[in-house]
């Protein structure tokens, strides 16, 4: 009787069990629940999951109480809330955000732990305004200082934009917010982005391009990545098989949901076929008007269950995307452990300001100019459209709507009150998409005439100018025309210099630009952009409460001639007929200014401190399937600092060249006092010397001798450390 009570008690139970909603048990595996919730949808249910419900939401199934995902923009903060179903603002009053500092500003802090803050923070305000995706970060290559988007990406080095990306999309994901890493892949100019057909050699995709999107995948496990518009081997990205199930899932073996650029799915069966997992923004035509279509109307919308429902498709495809979705709802929305978050905290400030600090990078300080040592001046003027105007709107897709945007002029009015006077000096307009505000030539020359008045009565002269975010500037869906800097600067600053030699440059921008006045000033600063603490961070480093430790992510080269890609046309850049050729391979940048003895400007790496730093000897060791790299580094001036070690490979010859030089290992001391010595670590995996060779379509270790050369920046080694690895 017993066992007859005790087989139908486990018979009840078993049957309790499988109706029971193991999709909704957060104790069960994220597998478990996606086979019970797959289980439980129809066709129609699966197939709302693929595609966009309004702008940026995509459908859960309400049936089951399964979430919607709600994504935004962008890499620097959450956009304010836009309308369900348009472009425009849906006008909130509770959508002020803390803008924080550009990624590329974050690069150039080199600081791991910062990037853990940034991404710990960023995610918190999207978690506090309900989203689940977060459209960030970017870790395209900025191999030309043309492209508008610079300014959203992490430079022109794929070790630097893996390693500092890496930190960002743990910490985020850890609150249960999803990154989604972009774009995927090869979308490194903005000039034909929708149709662009990228050509580049399979070693220099795998070793430059998809290099950062791997790390991020194998060492991040990114929860999901946007496809890109442009094209590559003549396939839209955002369902290109070869690069998302071939290489993305199949090869990374990566879990994540591809989720397309908006607009960027261009037809069903690729669509279907070709890994696409959330299609978003399909019809916006130029995404400044709405389409007549309807959400059923994209591509793996109707048409796609159509194809399903006739067994043109099988189910088992539909199956693969709608769990990839449903990992992503119960890694995020449905997540027990997803935080609450929190908006404009002091804490959210901090971390912007300290972002900034460090992201700041000195590059000129003739005399020791800085730290400012106001009390030598009596009047201080401050010339320059950017020291007022807000650069935290505009720019696209990544522009944000703050509580509190600190200006240069405002943090600098505030520290050293009214020795400060101001004049624009010049003016730049607005300019969004295609919509450039014409310059009034006469408004320009008063402004600039009265700057150089007020110059003659001032004993030192702060010009704060550069790029913005205005359309060709550093913005999205534009290029920048000219390597030089725009409305009358650079003229503007010769003047002032001629005036007044004591004339510090502060600049912001997402590029580099020529600098035909670097001789004329004393001091140059290049700050990228800030963010909701510009002000504070650009003086609390000028007036030297804060050493700068900044080090450049990108080349400046002297003249854009130098930039390896020019020679061979515009093939190379910006393309003919909608192909674009990277004949410059794997010299990228400095790869290409070292292998090349051509003298930048100034060096990838390259950032002054108001101290000095001197290296030990390197001492390099072959431990396991590492190398280890060690070096003590002493401050040997008089004041705190933080200095960046960085480690440059040179790897054995190959038959096809290789640059002289390649970034394997860096790290970022802690503050060192005056005297203090640091002993840095840096250990490099073998896989990261592997080089790709296309023979094999495969990664290969080289026998020989190694070369580790450390220092502080490229073309600043302070010292070599050398191994022979056999392969
Ligand atoms: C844009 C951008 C992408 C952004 C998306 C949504 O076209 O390319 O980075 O996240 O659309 O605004």
């Amino acid at each position: 009787m017993k066992k007859a009570l005790l087989f139908v008690s486990l018979l009840t139970l078993t049957a309790m069990t499988t109706t029971a909603q193991v999709y909704l048990d957060p104790k069960a595996s994220i597998e478990e629940r996606i086979k019970d919730a797959l289980s439980r949808m129809t066709t129609h249910e699966k197939i709302q999951l693929l595609h966009a419900q309004s702008k940026f939401t995509s459908a859960g199934v309400p049936r089951l109480g399964i979430r919607q995902l709600n994504m935004d923009d962008g890499p620097h903060g959450v956009r304010e809330e836009l309308e369900w179903n348009s472009w425009s603002p849906a006008k909130w009053t509770n959508d002020c955000i803390v803008a924080f500092p550009s990624l590329t500003c974050l690069a150039s802090t080199w600081n791991r732990d910062l990037s853990s803050a940034y991404g710990n923070a960023v995610s918190e305000e999207f978690a506090f305004r309900g989203k689940d995706i977060m459209l960030g970060p970017g870790v395209n290559i900025q191999r030309t200082p043309m492209n508008g988007r610079a300014f959203e990406y992490m430079g022109e080095d794929p070790y630097l934009a893996g390693e500092m990306v890496v930190p960002y999309i743990k910490a985020a994901q850890a609150n249960g917010i999803a990154c989604c890493l972009k774009h995927f892949v090869l979308n490194d100019q903005e000039i034909d982005r929708f149709a662009v057909n990228v050509n580049v050699s399979e070693r220099a995709l795998n070793e430059i391009y998809l290099a950062p999107f791997k790390k991020a995948v194998e060492q991040a496990h990114v929860y999901t990545i946007m496809g890109s518009y442009n094209m590559w081997k003549g396939i839209h990205c955002c369902h290109n098989d070869e690069l998302i199930n071939g290489i993305l899932k199949k090869n990374w073996d990566w879990d994540g949901a591809l989720i397309s650029d908006w607009g960027g799915t261009t037809n069903t069966m690729e669509a279907a076929l070709g890994g696409l997992d959330i299609e978003m923004g399909t019809y916006t035509d130029g995404k400044l008007k709405e389409s007549e279509f309807d959400y059923e109307d994209y591509y793996l919308a109707k048409p796609f269950e159509k194809l399903i429902e006739e067994g043109k498709i099988p189910m088992s495809v539909l199956d693969e995307k709608a769990s990839r979705v449903l990992r992503v709802i119960f890694r995020t929305a449905m997540n027990p452990n997803k935080v609450i978050g929190s908006q404009c905290s002091e804490a959210h400030y901090d971390a912007c300001r300290q972002i900034g600090e460090e992201g700041i990078v000195l590059l000129k300080n003739e005399k020791n100019i800085l730290p400012l040592d106001a009390s030598k001046y009596q009047k201080i003027l401050v010339v320059g459209e950017n020291a007022t105007r807000s650069l935290t709107q505009g720019g696209g897709s990544s522009e944000l709507k703050t509580l509190r945007d600190i200006s240069p002029l405002e943090a600098l009015q505030t520290t050293y009150g009214n020795k400060i006077d101001y004049a624009q000096g010049y003016y730049s307009g607005r300019a969004i998409y295609d919509k450039v505000d014409e310059i009034d030539p006469e408004k320009q020359a008063a402004l600039k005439a009265e700057a150089l008045e007020k110059a003659k009565s001032a004993d030192l002269i702060i010009f704060v100018g550069g790029l913005n975010k205005n359309h060709r500037q550093d913005c999205e869906n534009g290029d920048r025309e000219s390597y030089d800097l725009s409305f009358g600067q650079n003229e503007l600053i010769a003047e002032l210099a001629k005036i007044q030699k004591n004339t510090i440059v502060v600049m912001f921008g997402g590029n580099p630009y020529a600098m035909p006045w670097l001789n004329q000033v004393q001091a140059l600063t290049h700050c990228w952009y800030l963010g909701s603490e510009a002000g504070t961070a650009l003086v609390n480093v000028l007036s030297g409460k804060v050493c700068p430790s900044g080090k450049l992510p990108v080349t400046f080269a002297a003249k854009y001639e130098d930039y390896p890609y020019v020679k061979f046309g515009a093939e190379s850049y910006p393309g003919l007929n909608k192909q674009v050729y990277y004949k410059e391979e794997l010299f990228v940048g400095y790869r290409h200014f070292s292998s090349n003895n051509v003298k930048p400007l100034f060096p990838f790496g390259f950032g002054l401190s108001y101290t000095t730093f001197a290296y030990g000897k390197p001492t390099v060791e072959k431990v396991g399937n590492a190398v280890n790299i060690s070096v003590t580094i002493t401050n040997t001036g008089k004041m705190a600092g933080k200095e960046v070690a960085q480690v440059y490979a040179t790897l054995p010859k190959t038959q096809a060249a290789r640059p002289v030089k390649e970034l394997k290992a860096f790290a970022k001391t802690r503050l060192l006092q005056p005297g203090e010595s640091e002993t840095l670590r840096m250990s490099v995996p073998m896989s990261e010397l592997a080089v790709y060779e296309e023979q094999k379509h495969g990664w290969d270790i080289l026998g020989g001798n190694y070369t580790f050369n450390v220092g502080a920046n490229v073309n600043d080694i302070r010292g070599k450390a050398s191994i022979n690895i056999a392969n």
